[in-house]
């Protein structure tokens, strides 16, 4: 229950190296289950997250081990085919494994996951490709019960493009007998990532980064060394903080065309913005200027960064409009920001923003990972100084954040929580 203490008003510069994708690692992470024997992922982020997928592999029985951003998963000991509450409720995520065991054990046993601060956040879709495929479930004492002695191919046509749902039923497709095509499927780069490691472990893939995936299962996969994909959540997040400062970095091992609409954004912002083979150079002068976005699946502009261009927008000259299609209550933070001087009306999805000259100090806390990053941006551009609290929530998803930004030039810190936590 650390916070975070930040000295606003000092433009970022400089150089920061973009680590691996969280939301890319803990699917590669669990991807390991499919193989017998020892996979390593390199440029895995060492984020809260990451190690929560560690204990979850843990508790099936896996040998992991970090040594610096390389984890190795050793799945030669993997018995266990049960998922706890403890560790579903610490990450949702957790539920990934449920493709890969379904697919090697033919059973699995994984705690439903709660609500979350961003929405209800179903898995409907997953359970119904799974379904499609052959599997059978029941739901009792919050733990969900896969049976699926054998997986069939299957033609799935997601309801939405949900990233997760896209991810579980091609871990689980690999392995079924026959063809499985997913239509209505996630383009985002992380999922290509795990399309291109389960090729490298023997899956037979098409399509990975378009609406349609077609599988052909296999029944033998083999470990592999694979490197994962450069977050395009946390460049953004650094991108969008030069900004919001004045400042100007360069984020390298970003893919700018991972980045695209939120680096047009940004130009549209008034920013400055230079793409090179070995990462992305943005940067603002002046004050932003407002710009109007909408939150979609990939390519549109991504969810994950919703709060950080709010943070953004909020000092902007005119008045921005935000819509959050991807979603259902991610604007909790706005309380967060308008009590640092923002001034920010919801309604439904939609989010007028009339930028402000300044933002105060203020004690504020991280809501989730990326409201955390959201209230860091506004901190940093604020006047004076800000105290964060439940940093926690930053950590799961960016690594040694603080330190970082000092190496660009901003004054941050972390403290002790002034309370003692209530519970
Ligand atoms: C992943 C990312 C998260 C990102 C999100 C959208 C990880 C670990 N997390 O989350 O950072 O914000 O993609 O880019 O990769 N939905 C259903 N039923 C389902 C599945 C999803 O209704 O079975 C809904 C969700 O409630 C949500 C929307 O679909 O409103 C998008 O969810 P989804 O794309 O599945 O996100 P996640 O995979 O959970």
């Amino acid at each position: 229950m650390e916070r975070l203490v930040v000295e606003g008003g000092r433009p970022l510069r400089g150089s920061v190296r973009v680590n691996g994708a969280k939301n890319s690692a803990l699917k590669l992470m669990a991807a390991a289950l499919l193989a017998d024997g020892e996979s390593v992922l390199e440029n895995t982020p060492r984020i809260l997250d990451c190690l929560t997928m560690t204990e979850v592999l843990q508790h099936l029985g896996a040998d992991v081990s970090w040594d610096g951003s390389t984890v190795s998963v050793d799945t030669r000991g993997v018995t266990a085919t049960e998922t706890p509450y403890e560790l579903v409720r610490k990450m949702r995520a957790s539920i990934v494994v449920l493709g890969p065991l379904i697919a090697r054990f033919g059973r699995a046993r994984v705690a439903m996951p709660g609500g979350c601060n961003i929405g209800s956040r179903q898995i409907d879709l997953h359970l119904k490709g799974f379904e499609r495929m052959g599997a059978e479930f029941t739901y009792e004492h919050g733990y969900l019960e896969a049976k699926a002695p054998s997986l069939t191919g299957a033609s799935i046509t997601l309801d939405f493009p949900s990233v997760g749902a896209t991810e579980n039923i091609l871990m689980a497709a690999v392995a079924a007998t026959g063809t499985t095509v997913i239509d209505n499927a996630a383009r985002e780069p992380e999922i290509q990532d795990l399309a291109e490691m389960l090729v490298e472990m023997g899956a037979h893939i098409e399509g990975a980064g378009t609406t349609a995936i077609e599988i052909q299962g296999t029944d033998s996969f083999r470990p592999v060394r694979h490197r994962v994909v450069s977050d395009r959540v946390e460049a953004g997040t650094f991108a969008i903080a030069a900004c919001a400062t004045g400042g100007e970095v360069f984020l390298e091992g970003a893919s700018a065309s991972h980045l695209d609409l939120v680096l047009a954004k940004l130009s549209d912002a008034g920013g400055e913005v230079a793409a090179y083979d070995d990462g992305v150079r943005v940067g603002m002068e002046e004050r932003p200027r407002a710009v109007d976005f909408v939150t979609l699946p990939y390519p549109g502009f991504p969810t994950d960064l919703q709060p950080q261009m709010m943070a953004l927008l909020s000092i902007a000259s005119g008045t921005s409009i935000a819509t959050e299609n991807v979603f259902e209550s991610r604007f909790m933070f706005v309380d967060e920001l308008n009590r640092m001087g923002a001034d920010i009306r919801t309604e439904g999805h939609h989010a007028v923003i009339r930028g402000v000259e300044r933002l105060s100090a203020a004690p504020v806390r991280a809501l989730d990972i990326r409201a955390g990053a959201a209230m860091i941006i506004a901190a940093l551009a604020a006047d004076g100084r800000t105290e964060i609290a439940d940093v926690h929530f930053v950590d799961r998803g960016y690594e040694d954040l603080e330190a970082r930004l000092t190496g660009l030039g901003a004054e941050v810190h972390r403290e002790p929580a002034r309370w003692p936590a209530l519970a």
